[in-house]
C-alpha cells in the first residue's frame, strides 16, 4: 500500500484538492478514486454530459427526511435506513454518502432543520450513530456534517457562530462525539465561522474531533468552504471539495513559499491514502443485498413510525364506513419538492408520486373525495370553492393537507416564518368551521406554529417530510392499520417570539449564542413558556401506563427500571424518556435534560419491563475551569416521561464524592 512518502510533493498537493465535483484525485491512475454523493435522505447522484455539464439527477429511493427518522426515536430503524442507503450507493457506485448531518436545531427557522435530527444532542447523536453504523456495515462510507455550529442558513458562508466553550461541549459537539463512536470514514466542515474562524480552519475543533472523540477519518470541506487552502491544511482539513484551479495554484505557491510544511502536507496526504484504502476495502466484493422494492418498504416503515399524532379528539382512527374529503396539494404532490426540502438533500423519487386519497380509498368503504383546492405555499386562492365546500359539509371527516415544501425549507436560506401560509391557515379554519370533524396533516420538515387553528380542529398529524412512500404510511396511520408511535424530536413553539434565538438572530455577521445551554426544551422549560406541543410528545391509539419505578446503583452508574402497560386492546409502541434534573448545583444547569430513552413495543394489555442505564456523564456538566466533565455532589431528580412535559415517574439520587446513592 502506498504511503505519503511514495508520492511527490506535487502529487500530495493534488491529492488533497479533489478531482472535480464528486471525486477524489486518482493521480493519473496511480491510486483508486473515491466517488461521493449527497445526501441524508437518498442518493443524489447526477449525470453529466461529455463536457462535464450537469444533465440531471438520477432517480433514487427518497426516504423520509432525517427529521422524520428522528421522530421515530427508533435506533434500529436508523440503522436500517443506513443499511438500505448503502445498497442504493452500491447500485449507484457511490463510495461515500455525504451524510448524516447532526447539527442541533437551535433555530426553528433554520432552512435545513429537515436534514437534522433534533434540538437534543443525545437523540441526534444516538440515531446518527446507528445510521452511520448501518451505512458502513453495508459497505459505504459516511460523512458526518457540518462541523461545527452550523445552525442557520442565513448568511451561512460568512456568519460567525459565537459560542462559549461549555455550550459547545454540552450541546454542539455532543452529536459528533457520539456519532464518532461508529467510526465514520469522513467528516465535513461547515461554511460558517466558529468564534470568528472559518469552519475550514477550525484547528481547535478538528483537534477535539481527532484527539478526544477518536475520529480517524478525513475531514473534507463543505463545497466551496475553503478560503485559504494552505491555512486549512495547516489546521488539519484533509480534502478540499470540489476542485478549484485557482485555489490549487495558490496552494502550490504557498507550499513553495514555506507556508505549508512537508510535515503538514504529509499528514493530510497520508490520511487521504488511508481513507481511500479503507473505503475501498469496505465495499470490496459487496453488492446490494436488497431490491429497490425492499428499500422502498424501509422508507415506508420509517414514515409509519416517524409520523406523529399531535392531537386527537377521538376522530382518529377513521372508521371504514366514513366518507372523507381530502384537500390540499400535499396529498397528491405534483412535484416531489412540494412535500420535501430543497437543496443538496433533494432527491428525485424513483417511484410514482403518491396520492393519499387513492391510498385511503383502497382501505375505506366510505367514499373518499379529493380536491386539490389550494397550493401549499403559493398565496393563491382556491378555485373550486363551491364544490369543495359541499364536499366538506357532506363528508364525515375532512383531511386537510398543508405544508411547506422545498421553496420554504431549503439549503441556503432560512424560513421567514414558523406559521403556515395565510391561505393554508384560512383553509384549515374554513374547513373546521364547516365541519368540526377536521384532521390536519402537516407536511413540513421542522416546527410549525399551529396556534391560529390548533383548538379548532379535531386532530393534527405531523407527517413531516415523510418520503416517497409517505402517502401509504399516512393512510395506514389514519385508518389505524398502523398505531402511531412517533414523538417530536423538536418543540412545537407557540410563536417565533418565544424561540431562544429570537433576539439574537437578525445580525447578518454574528450569531450570538447568548442563550447558552438553553436551546429547545431546555429554553422553554427554563422560562416556563407555554408550547403547543412539547419535545418528546406524540400520541398513540393505545394508552400506556407507567409504573414500578426502581433505581439501582451499579458501580458508577444508575439503572432506571420501570414498567409500561398497554391499556388498550391493540399493539402499540411507546417512547419512554428519561430526564435528569439537578436540584442543587453550583454550576448553571438546564431544568432537565434527556439522558436516555427506549422505544417499547407491547401487545394489547401487555406489561413490559424497561431499563435505561445512566452513567456518570448523564449527571455531569462541562467545566471550563478543569476542561473536563464534572459530576457535582448534590441531589438529582430522575424523571421518566411520555414527553418532556408529561413526567410520569420520579425518583431522587444523591451524588457524593463520585458515588451514587438512591434517595427515593
Ligand atoms: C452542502 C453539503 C453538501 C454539499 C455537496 C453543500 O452546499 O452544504 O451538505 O454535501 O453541498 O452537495
Amino acid at each position: 500500500m502506498l504511503t505519503a512518502k511514495d508520492l511527490t510533493a506535487e502529487e500530495k498537493l493534488r491529492l488533497i484538492c479533489g478531482q472535480d465535483g464528486w471525486h477524489t484525485a486518482d493521480l493519473g491512475g496511480k491510486i483508486p478514486q473515491i466517488t461521493v454523493s449527497d445526501g441524508p435522505v437518498g442518493v443524489r447522484k447526477s449525470e453529466f454530459d461529455e463536457n462535464g455539464v450537469w444533465k440531471r439527477d438520477l432517480p433514487a429511493v427518497a426516504y423520509p427526511a432525517i427529521q422524520c427518522l428522528a421522530n421515530t426515536w427508533n435506533r434500529s430503524l436508523a440503522r436500517k435506513m443506513g443499511k438500505s442507503l448503502a445498497d442504493d450507493c452500491l447500485d449507484a457506485e457511490v463510495d461515500v454518502l455525504l451524510a448524516p448531518g447532526v447539527n442541533i436545531k437551535r433555530n426553528p427557522l433554520n432552512g435545513r432543520n429537515f436534514e437534522y435530527f433534533s434540538e437534543d444532542p443525545l437523540l441526534a447523536g444516538t440515531l446518527a450513530y446507528e445510521y452511520i453504523d448501518g451505512l458502513q456495515s453495508g459497505g459505504v462510507g459516511a460523512c458526518l456534517k457540518h462541523f461545527l455550529a452550523n445552525n442557520q442558513e442565513y448568511n451561512r458562508l460568512e456568519q460567525s457562530s459565537e459560542v462559549d466553550d461549555r455550550t459547545l461541549r454540552e450541546l454542539y459537539y455532543v452529536p459528533f462525539e457520539i456519532a464518532c463512536r461508529a467510526k465514520p470514514v469522513s467528516a465535513m466542515c461547515c461554511y460558517n465561522r466558529v468564534n470568528g474562524v472559518y469552519g475550514s480552519e477550525n484547528k481547535c475543533g478538528f483537534d477535539v474531533l481527532r484527539g478526544e472523540f477518536g475520529f480517524d477519518g478525513v475531514i473534507m470541506s463543505d463545497w466551496g468552504a475553503v478560503h485559504d487552502r494552505a491555512a486549512s491544511a495547516k489546521a488539519g482539513l484533509d480534502l478540499e471539495m470540489p476542485f478549484d484551479q485557482g485555489r490549487y495554484e495558490k496552494l502550490c505557491e504557498d507550499y513553495r513559499a514555506g507556508r505549508l510544511t512537508d510535515e503538514e502536507l504529509d499528514a493530510c496526504a497520508q490520511r487521504m491514502l488511508d481513507f481511500i484504502a479503507r473505503v475501498k476495502k469496505m465495499s470490496r466484493g459487496k453488492k446490494a443485498a436488497t431490491t429497490v422494492e425492499r428499500r422502498l418498504d424501509v422508507a415506508q416503515q420509517i414514515a409509519e413510525e416517524g409520523i406523529v399524532l399531535l392531537k386527537n379528539e377521538g376522530v382518529l382512527p377513521l372508521k371504514k364506513k366514513q366518507s372523507v374529503t381530502v384537500s390540499g396539494e400535499c396529498a397528491a404532490p405534483s412535484q416531489y419538492g412540494r412535500v420535501g426540502g430543497g437543496g443538496s438533500a433533494c432527491v428525485q423519487w424513483i417511484g410514482e408520486r403518491y396520492d393519499l386519497a387513492k391510498c385511503l380509498r383502497a382501505k375505506m368503504k366510505g367514499e373518499v373525495r379529493y380536491h386539490r383546492a389550494f397550493w401549499e405555499y403559493a398565496l393563491q386562492e382556491y378555485s373550486d370553492k363551491r364544490e369543495l365546500y359541499d364536499s366538506i359539509l357532506t363528508s364525515d371527516v375532512n383531511v386537510v393537507c398543508v405544508g411547506t415544501g422545498s421553496t420554504i425549507e431549503r439549503e441556503g436560506a432560512d424560513r421567514m416564518s414558523v406559521r403556515l401560509t395565510p391561505v393554508q391557515e384560512e383553509m384549515i379554519l374554513r374547513t373546521a368551521e364547516l365541519n368540526p370533524n377536521t384532521v390536519v396533516v402537516i407536511f413540513a420538515g421542522s416546527a410549525v406554529d399551529v396556534s391560529a387553528w390548533k383548538d379548532k380542529v379535531a386532530a393534527i398529524v405531523l407527517a413531516g417530510f415523510c418520503g416517497e412512500r409517505g402517502g401509504e404510511a399516512i393512510a395506514r396511520v389514519l385508518t389505524g392499520e398502523v398505531n402511531p408511535s412517533g414523538k417530536l424530536s423538536e418543540t412545537f413553539l407557540c410563536k417565533i417570539e418565544d424561540a431562544p434565538t429570537y433576539r439574537s438572530y437578525s445580525d447578518p455577521l454574528v450569531a450570538r449564542y447568548s442563550e447558552g445551554l438553553d436551546v429547545g426544551y431546555r429554553h422553554y422549560d427554563k422560562h416556563g413558556l407555554d408550547v403547543n406541543f412539547p419535545f418528546g410528545h406524540g400520541l398513540s391509539y393505545s394508552e400506556f401506563k407507567y409504573g414500578d419505578l426502581s433505581l439501582q446503583v451499579k458501580e458508577r452508574s444508575v439503572e432506571v427500571s420501570f414498567s409500561i402497560t398497554n391499556r388498550s386492546a391493540r399493539a402499540g409502541k411507546e417512547v419512554a424518556q428519561v430526564y435528569v434534573r439537578p436540584y442543587n448545583s453550583y454550576a448553571y444547569r438546564p431544568v432537565r435534560e434527556l439522558r436516555g430513552f427506549a422505544k417499547v413495543k407491547t401487545e394489547g394489555g401487555e406489561k413490559k419491563d424497561v431499563s435505561v442505564v445512566l452513567d456518570e456523564r448523564a449527571f455531569s456538566y462541562y467545566s471550563t475551569s478543569v476542561r473536563g466533565w464534572v459530576c457535582e455532589d448534590g441531589i438529582y431528580g430522575i424523571e421518566v416521561g411520555a414527553s418532556s412535559r408529561d413526567i410520569r415517574l420520579q425518583g431522587l439520587v444523591r451524588c457524593k464524592d463520585g458515588k451514587f446513592e438512591i434517595v427515593k
